[in-house]
């Protein structure tokens, strides 16, 4: 099979998460996931918002491509909900859920869209939470079996595959702050779930053999230190948010400093004999998910940052944030991405696609049809995939560049306050109306100008 991403072309994309916009959380058969009742725990999500109708896409869904497909981009990546699929984790397959891919994947490739699927992007079924989540070997044996499951029913169509979206958040935001499902605060025993997940990929490789177009997907992030005097503790966030992904994958081994870090990484029988080797060398590319660079200061003393504690054994530090910012507070420097991609390049060697980047806008100017004009929006695009050409221009090999996201969605712990979409979706109106921003418009121009 040939490698479904091109050399020397960089495709656009749009793309999304199956939680984030699906809904019917109880439809056909589909199991509770860590996202489900961490919705319930009382002040976990900002609005107390949920997932039970988000933007209604499992009923919506050619609608949806409809969207897609207006927007004339080449690929739509979306995740699969392992709960609709085996909806205890383990054990029991659910034909209707494995049905509802199989339709969105045909749908997309009937307009010329090519699909590219993750395979977790978060919503872990709620039975493998309760034996222990993914601080236990099984949570990564039972992600590889369900895995395979996927790609036996879609392979034959689906050629660019994701294990894993954004494991640092998966582990830390879910197991170290516990700001992100299940909600855990097991301080360094999170390194734990970062191993699971890696070996998870690992066990997955291993699962489809040879099969090309399996990736992951990392957020990823240049760190930069406030100052000479934060560049150890910035060396000690660098192991967390970025090597203790890329080092097994490159060179089969999780660093010193990590290791001294994360002492449970150097346990055997946690990282038993076998884990690195099965995950060195096992994906095809990486997905680059790029919103804001980190930069790491020593403590001022003041309250620490949350984010602090998604960082277990780094040491106290303070995260700055500089102007100009997004709605969500993420601060805008598209310098960063083409740092990223030009750095991870000479590191991996891989091909590398930006699976997301975006930003969150207040989206306060509607005109009268409905239209929000996002011209913040634009610019941070716009920006950002110069930068992107910036990188492939210096030699980095990037072969795509996917605007998160199609439609204003659940925005994880934040709810429905925070809006990324390219199409608002008017949550005022009882039927959840879908109607294109101007920034959708300018997507679609790109888009028709790199096609034509
Ligand atoms: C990261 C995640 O993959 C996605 O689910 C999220 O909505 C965006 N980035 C924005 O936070």
């Amino acid at each position: 099979m040939s490698h479904p991403l091109q050399p020397g072309r960089l495709a656009l994309g749009t793309a999304s998460a199956s939680f984030q916009i699906e809904g019917s959380s109880t439809a056909d058969g589909r199991g509770v996931s860590i996202w489900d009742t961490f919705c319930e725990r009382p002040g976990a999500i900002r609005d107390g918002g949920d997932g039970t109708r988000a933007c209604e896409s499992y009923t919506r869904l050619d609608e949806d491509v409809e969207l897609v497909a207006g927007l004339g981009v080449e690929w739509y990546r979306f995740s699969i909900a392992w709960p609709r699929v085996v909806p205890e984790g383990t054990g029991r397959v659910e034909p209707r859920g494995l049905d509802y891919y199989d339709r969105l994947v045909d749908a997309l490739l009937a307009r010329g869209i090519a699909p590219t699927a993750t395979l977790y992007h978060w919503d872990l079924p709620q039975p493998l939470e309760d034996a222990g989540g993914w601080l236990v070997r099984e949570t990564a044996e039972a992600f590889a079996a369900y895995g395979a499951i996927v790609h036996e029913r879609l392979g034959d169509r689906v050629r660019l595959w994701a294990s894993h979206n954004e494991p640092w958040c998966a582990a830390y935001l879910g197991y170290a702050a516990g700001v992100h499902a299940p909600g855990r605060r097991e301080g360094g025993d999170a390194h734990r779930a970062a191993h699971h997940l890696n070996l998870g990929h690992g066990l997955l490789r291993q699962a489809l053999g040879d099969v090309e177009g399996l990736g992951i997907v990392c957020n990823l992030a240049p760190i930069w230190p406030e100052g000479e005097e934060a560049r150890e503790v910035a060396s000690r966030v660098d192991a967390i948010r970025n090597r203790v992904w890329l080092d097994p994958l490159v060179d089969g081994a999780y660093d010193d400093e990590l290791l001294d870090v994360a002492p449970v990484l150097a346990d055997p029988a946690v990282v038993r004999d076998g884990d690195l080797a099965l995950i060195q060398g096992s994906a095809d590319w990486l997905g680059i998910n790029y919103y804001t660079p980190v930069r790491p200061a020593l403590p001022s003393g003041g309250p620490a940052h949350t984010e602090g504690e998604a960082y277990p054994g780094a040491g106290a530090f303070d995260m700055v944030v500089r102007e100009p910012r997004t709605d969500i507070g993420w601060e805008i420097d598209a310098s960063g991405l083409e740092e990223l991609l030009v750095q991870v390049h000479r590191r991996t060697g891989l091909p590398i696609v930006v699976t997301e980047n975006g930003a969150a806008c207040a989206d306060t100017v509607i005109d009268a049809d409905g239209v929000v004009d996002d011209q913040d929006r634009i610019d941070y695009l716009r920006d950002h995939l110069a930068a992107t050409e910036r990188a492939v221009a210096a030699g980095a090999d990037v072969r795509g560049y996917f605007v998160w996201t199609l439609l204003d969605n659940f925005e994880w712990a934040e709810g429905y306050t925070k809006k990324f979409g390219l199409v608002r979706v008017d949550r005022d109106h009882g039927d959840l109306p879908r109607v294109p921003k101007a920034s959708y418009r300018w997507v679609a121009q790109q888009a028709a100008e790199r096609h034509a």
